[in-house]
C-alpha cells in the first residue's frame, strides 16, 4: 500500500491544541512572547523553530515532537502482522478514511472495524481468505466511518455493534457498554469508551494477534489526536487514561493516517510525548 500521509501537520496540531485549551491568538502570542505576525505565520504553516518551541510550551505540547513534525522528520515505522490483520484506506470526499479486518486463520472467522467509504476491498479479502464475518464493530458513527454499512452488513449478515450512547449506526444494530468482551476464535476484544470526538467513540483492544492491537477510531492519530473544540479535554483525558496506559508494543489502528505504536507515540506525538 502507498504510504498514507500523517493526518495532521504541525499547524493543525497547534490549532487543535489552541482551540481545545480556548486560548485566543492575542493571548497566546503574549504568553509565549512571540509577535502576532510570527504566530500567524506559524499557524499558517511556516515552520519557524523558535516560535514553534515557545508556542508549544504554552499549549502543553512537546516542543521537540512539534518541531520534528514541522520539518517532517518523523513518520511511524509500520508494524507488520504476518496474518490476521489488514488495513484499508479509502477515499471519502476530500479525505481518506481507514477501516480494518482481523481474523483467525484456523477458525476462519473475522471481525471488521468501520466500513470506510466502500467495503469492497474488505469483501475481497473475506472471499480470498474464505472468512466468515461475524462482527462489524463501529468506532463511532460519523458518516465517513460507516459510509458503506448497509451494504456491508446486508451482504455479510454480520452483527453490527456500537456503544450504547453513540448515535445509532444502522437499524437493528446492537449496542455494548464499556468493558464488554467479544471473542473471535482465540482472539479477544474489549471495548474502552474513549469519547470526546463523539459521545460513544470506542477503542477496541484486541489480544491474540501478533501484537496487541487497539482500533482507536478518531481518538488519537499518529502524531496528533481527534477531539473537538468543545470536548477536547474529555478526549485528551480519555486518551491519557485508557490508551496511553496500554502495553507499549500495542499497535494503534487509527481512523485516519498511518498505523503507529504506543511506544512511538510516547516519543513523537506532540500531545503525549514528554
Ligand atoms: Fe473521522
Amino acid at each position: 500500500m502507498a504510504r498514507i500521509p500523517l493526518e495532521d501537520n504541525f499547524d493543525d496540531v497547534i490549532n487543535k491544541a489552541q482551540r481545545g485549551l480556548k486560548i485566543a491568538d492575542a493571548d497566546l502570542a503574549k504568553r509565549a512572547e512571540v509577535t502576532p505576525e510570527d504566530l500567524a505565520a506559524v499557524k499558517g504553516g511556516k515552520p519557524i523553530d523558535a516560535v514553534i518551541r515557545r508556542v508549544a510550551r504554552h499549549l502543553r505540547l512537546s516542543p521537540d515532537a512539534l518541531e520534528a513534525l514541522a520539518h517532517k522528520r518523523w513518520y511511524p515505522q509500520q508494524p507488520i502482522f504476518p496474518t490476521g490483520f489488514a488495513a484499508f484506506n479509502t477515499r471519502y470526499e476530500d479525505m481518506t478514511v481507514n477501516s480494518y479486518v482481523i481474523w483467525d486463520a484456523r477458525a476462519k472467522v473475522a471481525a471488521a472495524f468501520d466500513t470506510g467509504a466502500t467495503c469492497e476491498p474488505m469483501l475481497d479479502l473475506l472471499r480470498a481468505e474464505k472468512l466468515k464475518l461475524q462482527y462489524i464493530f463501529i468506532t463511532h458513527t460519523h458518516e465517513d466511518h460507516i459510509a458503506d454499512l448497509a451494504r456491508f452488513a446486508g451482504g455479510t449478515k454480520a452483527e453490527v455493534w456500537s456503544h450504547e450512547i453513540e448515535p445509532v449506526a444502522l437499524a437493528g444494530a446492537k449496542t455494548f457498554k464499556e468493558n464488554a468482551h467479544f471473542h473471535l476464535g482465540p482472539i479477544s476484544i474489549k471495548t474502552l469508551l474513549t469519547s470526546g470526538h463523539s459521545p460513544g467513540m470506542t477503542t477496541f483492544y484486541i489480544s491474540g494477534l501478533s501484537w496487541p492491537l487497539a482500533v482507536v477510531g478518531d481518538a488519537i492519530f499518529a502524531s496528533s489526536m481527534g477531539g473537538s473544540p468543545t470536548h477536547f479535554s474529555e478526549q485528551f483525558q480519555n486518551n491519557q487514561k485508557k490508551i496511553l496506559t496500554l502495553p507499549r508494543d500495542t499497535v494503534l489502528a487509527c481512523g485516519h493516517g498511518p498505523l503507529t505504536t504506543l511506544a512511538q507515540e510516547k516519543l513523537h506525538n506532540p500531545f503525549f510525548a514528554r
